[in-house]
Formats: C-alpha cells, sequence, structure tokens
C-alpha cells in the first residue's frame, strides 16, 4: 500500500510531463497539418476546380448538337459569331476561305500545338471526314493548331493600337511567357458543335492552367477587351468545319435523327482514335490576324514565338 502510494506521488510530475508532451506532439502534428492544407491544397483544390469546370463545359459542348440541331446544314455560325457563308466560298466545287481584311487586325494569343501532336490528329479527322464531306469541310492546318488564350483586341470589340503600343503588348506577353511552365494535356474528347466545329477538348494533366495564363495575360494587357470569346477555363483546338450535308454518302439522311446519329458515329469513330493523347506545350504565340479569322482561315498573319520559361517570381 505505502508502496503505491509512494510511486503515484513520485509519478505525479512524471504523469504531468508526459501529458504535455503528448498534448506539445499533438499540437505540433496539427499545426502541420493546417500548414499543409493552408499551403498546399488550395492549389491542388484549385487544379480540380478547374478541371471539373472544363468538364462540365466540355459536356455542355458535347450536348450542343443534340440541344441545337446541326444548324451548320443551313446557315451555321462560327463560335465567334460569324456566319459561314461569309468564311467560305463554294464555286467550282472547291472550298476556299473568303479572308477579308481584319480593320484593326485582330491580336491574338494563343498556346501552339506543335505538327509532333498535331500530325497525327490531323490525319485521323481526314481520314475519318473526308470521305464522307468531299469539298464540304474545311480543315485546319495542321501548322497551326492552337489553344486560343486571350485576345488584346478581337472583331467584336476592336482596340486600334499603334506599332509602339503593339511592341509594349509584345514584350508584356513575352514576359508572361517566361512565367508559364509548359502544360502536359491530355486529349479529353472531341466534339462536334451544332454550328460544325469539329473541337479538341483537352484537360491538363501538369504546368500552368489556362485559368492562370489567361489570369497572367489579363494583367499583362490592360487595354484588352473586357469581354473575352472562351470561357477562362477552356482548352480547346478547332481540327475541322463541316459546311454542309454530307456529299458522298450512300443514302439519304432524311430523318433529323439519322443525322444526328450519323454525325455521333462519325465523332465517336474519332474519339476511338485520338482520345486520350498526351501532348506537351511550350509555345504561347502572340498573332496579329490581318485577315478576319487568319489563324483558322490560313490567312495574312504576323506570328511571334515565345518559349514558356517556367521561371519564379
Ligand atoms: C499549311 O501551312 C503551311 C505553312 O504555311 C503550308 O506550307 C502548307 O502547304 C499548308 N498545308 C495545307 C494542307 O494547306
Ligand atoms: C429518303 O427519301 C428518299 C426520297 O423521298 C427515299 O427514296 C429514300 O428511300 C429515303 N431514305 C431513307 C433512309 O429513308
Amino acid at each position: 500500500m505505502a508502496r503505491v502510494r509512494t510511486w503515484y506521488n513520485h509519478s505525479r510530475p512524471a504523469r504531468a510531463t508526459l501529458i504535455w508532451l503528448i498534448s506539445a506532439l499533438l499540437f505540433i502534428f496539427f499545426f502541420k497539418t493546417i500548414c499543409q492544407l493552408r499551403f498546399y491544397s488550395p492549389s491542388a483544390g484549385t487544379m480540380e476546380l478547374n478541371s471539373e469546370r472544363r468538364s462540365k463545359l466540355y459536356d455542355k459542348m458535347g450536348r450542343d448538337l443534340d440541344e441545337h440541331g446541326a444548324a451548320f446544314l443551313k446557315h451555321g455560325e462560327t463560335s465567334q459569331s460569324l456566319s459561314l457563308s461569309d468564311l467560305f466560298d463554294f464555286k467550282d466545287g472547291i472550298v476556299r476561305p473568303k479572308l477579308k481584311p481584319a480593320d484593326p487586325p485582330v491580336r491574338a494569343n494563343v498556346l501552339y500545338l506543335s505538327k509532333e501532336y498535331s500530325m497525327p490528329i490531323s490525319i485521323a479527322v481526314k481520314s475519318t471526314f473526308l470521305p464522307y464531306f468531299d469539298k464540304v469541310v474545311w480543315f485546319q492546318n495542321s501548322s497551326f493548331y492552337h489553344f486560343s488564350m486571350f485576345h488584346a483586341s478581337h472583331h467584336l470589340t476592336p482596340v486600334p493600337a499603334t506599332e509602339e503600343e503593339i511592341v509594349s503588348e509584345m514584350n508584356a506577353v513575352q514576359a508572361v511567357a517566361e512565367e508559364i511552365c509548359s502544360l502536359r494535356i491530355i486529349l479529353d474528347r472531341v466534339v462536334l458543335t451544332s454550328t460544325g466545329v469539329l473541337l479538341g477538348c483537352w484537360q491538363v494533366v501538369s504546368g500552368t492552367d489556362p485559368v492562370t495564363i489567361r489570369g497572367k495575360l489579363r494583367s499583362a494587357l490592360p487595354r484588352a477587351p473586357e469581354k473575352q470569346l472562351y470561357d477562362v477555363a477552356m482548352l480547346h483546338t478547332s481540327f475541322a468545319r463541316l459546311l454542309g450535308p454530307p456529299t458522298n454518302f450512300h443514302m439519304e439522311l432524311n430523318q433529323t435523327s439519322d443525322q444526328l446519329h450519323f454525325f455521333h458515329k462519325l465523332v465517336r469513330h474519332l474519339n476511338d482514335q485520338i482520345r486520350g493523347m498526351e501532348a506537351v506545350v511550350s509555345e504561347l504565340w502572340y498573332v496579329e490576324e490581318l485577315d478576319v479569322l487568319a489563324l483558322a482561315l490560313e490567312g495574312r498573319m504576323k506570328i511571334h514565338k515565345f518559349q514558356l520559361g517556367c521561371r519564379h517570381t
């Protein structure tokens, strides 16, 4: 009995020390966890949010054809609200872009997809669509596959600029490029919009997110139109534009549902070939488009190329 009491009396300070030590360890553990949450989670969390935002956008774009029908069979409009008949000439059974001077020139900032990746895509797109859409399809030239990021001036809100202002915009964009890290991306899906534009929709695996890139470009180009053409999270590249109903076809597509079914089948076939493809993007281009949609239609343009530098600021 006496021994027990002695032990108890003696161990009292020891127990206090032990409890204090456990509390301290718990405190350190929780503090570190909180620090990790505060310093790591937001960026990972934001990346996840951006990916989710893209997925939702792409879902919506994928439903567009069913919801609005194949408008390109009649008078399609592009995603930049330009009518297709304004953009193409169909004389003599040949599709030619109708190039119109852009006044003032459009100043676009785009990420560039190099030929290493664009060539195989272009081959798959052509082999899928050319057999059915001979002379009523326009293929994006694989030398100019791009992801539209941010416009310093576009046709809806023209922002004229002097030579000097263009040089200073270019310098600002170059400084942004130096901060951006190369993007490793994956082709999430191909969609055909109701306006007949065949789009590749991409997700980001690593590198600087388009949301961040557009944010940096906006700060660097304060005179740019407030309203931009695309959602800040979007990472898309256009592969082709369908300009009318399929030509070489063994049966008439009388019903709207037949048509949609057929277009979905082609898109699915293309997806089976190229969905999941990975690519690395490491160039940002500042492009002066002297013709309307020059990048898409191979019009006149001045391209200024900047390597992504991934430099910390
Ligand atoms: C694509 O553009 C390049 C560079 O301007 C040109 O050399 C090539 O002929 C074009 N390809 C097609 C299929 O028009
Ligand atoms: C479409 O209509 C044409 C003429 O009206 C008819 O000859 C053809 O069989 C129809 N095709 C289908 C798939 O129903």
